[in-house]
């Protein structure tokens, strides 16, 4: 019998401080630096985020998003084999995000590790818990984004500053002899690592080079809209199905006008397409399982529906995963 991995529960955590476009403008405001209400829906859609307070982590924020995947697949944690913890924003330089959380579930034993793929980590963690279902290593997994990215954010830089916010989703991902994941398709091309990045490094006991987000965000849109739709006909065609079979795109959510090409591209109406980002803006790693259990949560994405997960991000990395959930 083929063995395949499926979801069994989703689950997502947003820190309580929602600023919403007027709030971060008034912020920003008290430090000189104008944008506003306007620009930021114009050009991105976004129109609120969250943020962390200081002393919470990612690992605190992918504790929450996993109870509630867990209790949504009726799974006890003890019964998790595998954590796939994908972060650009971890607690620690090490020990990783997932050993910590790992603690903080109350569990021991199963490998834990973090996955750095920016904002394509999700769909990079997937991947891998899926192949390693499939071949048998693992039989129940925590698959998490979790990302504070307001910690490396230069609030003196508004092209980047009204981007992004904090938070964390989560799917348990379990064997089953019914699919579940179709087919995937993971790329990465490190000549564009200068278009995003957070240059800085820790060395010698301090911070060397610049330890905030740097981006030239018409070259990331460019390449963003390229490969999203690349990966979405790799995945297809690897699954032998159409963009036809598609019932929801949940792609990245970074910028509205992206997935707007991105559908526009792939012939699908945008009433296809999860949109989250007005609510979340970019949370990297943590945007598409938070717009995943968004979308299954308010009743939009029902059992048996075809999912196409799709992210983009820093690196450069891209990808895709094709699934029945
Ligand atoms: N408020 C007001 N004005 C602003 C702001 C702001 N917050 N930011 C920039 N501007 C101004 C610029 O200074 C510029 O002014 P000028 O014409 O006088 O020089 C003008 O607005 C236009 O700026 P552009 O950079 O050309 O704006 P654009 O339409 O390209 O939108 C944006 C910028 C939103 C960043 C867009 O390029 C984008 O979304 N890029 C992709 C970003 C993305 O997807 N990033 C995430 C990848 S995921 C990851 O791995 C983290």
């Amino acid at each position: 019998m083929t063995r395949y991995s499926r979801i069994a529960g989703t689950g997502s955590y947003l820190p309580p401080r929602r600023l919403t476009n007027a709030d971060l403008v008034a912020e920003l405001a008290l430090q000189g630096i104008e944008t506003s209400d306007d620009w930021i829906v114009e050009r991105t859609g976004i129109r609120a985020r969250h943020f962390a307070g200081p002393e919470v982590n990612a690992s605190d924020l992918a504790l929450q998003a996993a109870r509630h995947a867990l209790e949504a697949a009726g799974v006890a944690a003890a019964e998790i084999d595998l954590i796939i913890v994908a972060t650009s924003t971890p607690d620690m330089v090490f020990p990783s995000t997932a050993t910590i959380l790992q603690h903080k579930l109350g569990i021991a034993g199963c490998p834990a590790f973090d996955l750095q793929a920016v904002c394509s980590g999700f769909v990079y963690a997937l991947t891998v818990a899926d192949a390693m279902i499939k071949t048998g290593t693992a039989n129940k997994a925590l698959v998490i984004g979790a990302e504070v990215f307001s910690r490396i954010l230069d609030f003196t830089d508004r092209t980047t500053c009204v981007l992004f916010g904090d938070g964390a989703g989560a799917v348990v991902l379990e064997a089953s002899d019914m699919p579940g994941i179709l087919a995937t398709d993971l790329h990465a091309d490190g000549k564009h690592v200068g278009i995003l990045c957070v240059p800085g490094t820790v060395s010698g006991g301090k911070v060397t080079g610049d330890p905030l987000l740097k981006m030239d965000g018409q070259a990331v849109f460019k390449l963003a809209v390229g490969v999203l739709e690349d990966a979405a006909r790799a995945t297809l065609a690897k699954a032998g199905r159409t963009t036809d079979d598609i019932d929801w795109l949940i792609p990245h959510q970074a910028n509205i006008r992206i997935m707007q090409s991105t559908a526009r591209k792939l012939k699908l109406p945008m009433d296809k397409v999860i949109v989250t980002v007005d609510q979340h803006g970019n949370t990297s790693a943590a945007s598409i399982p938070l717009a995943l259990d968004a979308a299954v949560r308010s009743g939009k994405v029902k059992p048996g529906d075809t999912l196409m997960l799709e992210g983009v991000g820093g690196g450069f990395t891209w990808g895709a995963v094709l699934l029945d959930y």
